[in-house]
């Protein structure tokens, strides 16, 4: 049993410790996470991986125009779960998991039916997820049918927005939509698919997010690539209630924004000639919509069931300016900076299980982002569920 009092962070940034370090490496405190955290939020549907999109180019959305069209996707590295568009076209998800002997309904990728028929035994449901029939199983021992999890499939709730879908296992703590500072709906459907868009990588899923909200790491980890590039001086955090922007204006103008693309607040009215060189804006518990002048990139932590030593990351690029886009590994130097960040939390995982391990403090001025994560996982674990 877990005592919240070992886990308690303080609101107040200045009285506040760090996570403990074994919420990086203890099975349990993951099991609770899930059940916590991963129960009650949108989680991002994972796209297509690049071998289904070179039999099929399609994004996914277009994918499931199709009524009776399916798409299976796993979450956690154990959670089978389905889309599936009814006959009417309207889209449902499932968990991929026969309610009479929970054999997976889905058993390949994608593809399309006129029903939902269990391979293992042959029941039959309707794409709207309603029991149809079960050979054996007629009117008088229909109770055995409803018993259990009942006649029909569970459905979940599930929400698109601009080129991606959203799943909750459970009842959401708040509206996808109301979220993050920008709507993904500015995101244009055109992913441009990189090598590497789905990898396991080392460090705990917390562990990878504190990294994306740190600011102090851009000096030290970031400092041949990011760091050159950045007018550091210029990095602003801003917390709202279920969201953090990060911004920061570029060292050479000609790498930012023109102003036009972005509201007037991000102008300096001091310094008009400055651009912003990108919008970070982290939407919890594990989604970070990037936005650069070439276009959107996305990274997405995933959590990994009995494993909080490894992390399944998820990367796509949405393209704005193709142009630009051209040069993301030069200006705006999207690889280095990726293989930093994972070669960084490798290490940071080293050093979080050593028995010398301690809770850390925040720097008020520079830390508020990483202590409102911090805070934000503490309270939906121990104080909201
Ligand atoms: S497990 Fe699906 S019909 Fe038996
Ligand atoms: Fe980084």
């Amino acid at each position: 049993m877990l005592d919240p009092r070992d886990y308690y962070i303080d609101e107040n940034i200045t009285e506040a410790l760090a996570l403990h370090p074994s919420t990086f490496h203890n099975p349990e405190f993951l099991q609770k996470e899930l059940d916590t955290i991963f129960s009650h939020s949108w989680l991002f549907v994972p796209q297509r991986a690049e071998k289904e999109m070179k039999k099929d180019p399609r994004p996914l959305a277009e994918v499931l125009q199709e009524a009776g069209s399916y798409f299976e996707f796993t979450l956690f590295d154990s959670e089978p779960l389905f889309l599936q568009i009814d006959t009417d076209g309207f889209a449902h998800c499932f968990p991929n998991c026969c309610p009479h002997d929970n054999f997976p309904l889905r058993t390949d990728k994608c593809g399309t039916s006129k029903f939902i028929k269990c391979k293992q035994h042959g029941r039959i449901f309707s794409c709207a997820g309603k029991f149809i029939a079960h050979p054996g199983f007629d009117a008088s021992n229909g109770k055995q049918i409803t018993k259990g999890a009942g006649s029909n499939l569970k459905e979940l709730p599930l929400t698109r927005w601009g080129p991606f879908f959203f799943i909750a296992l459970g009842e959401p703590f708040a509206k996808l939509q109301h979220m993050p500072t920008y709507p993904l709906s500015s995101i244009p459907d055109n992913r441009v698919p990189i090598g590497n868009e789905e990898e396991v990588v080392d460090g705990n899923w917390k562990q990878h997010v504190r990294n994306y909200l740190d600011y102090f790491h851009i000096a030290e980890i970031h400092a041949k690539s990011f760091a050159k590039v950045v007018d550091i001086n210029s990095y602003r955090t801003e917390c709202n209630p279920h969201s953090v922007l990060q911004w920061a204006y570029a060292r050479n103008p000609a790498h930012g924004f023109d102003p036009h693309e972005l509201p007037r607040r991000f102008q300096d009215p001091n310094h008009p000639e400055k651009r912003v060189y990108a919008l970070w804006d982290f939407i919890p518990p594990n989604f970070a919509s990037n936005r650069y002048p070439w276009g959107y990139s996305i990274n997405v932590w995933m959590p990994i069931k009995n494993n909080p030593a490894q992390t399944r990351l998820y990367r796509y690029h949405y393209v704005t300016d193709a142009e630009k886009y051209k040069k993301k590994d030069e200006i705006w130097k999207d690889e280095d900076v990726n293989q930093e960040d994972i070669d960084a939390m490798r290490e940071a995982w080293r050093g979080a299980k050593s028995r010398f391990a301690s809770r850390g403090t925040f720097s008020p001025e520079k830390e508020q982002a990483t202590h409102w994560f911090h805070h934000w996982v503490y309270e939906m674990m121990f104080e909201k569920y």
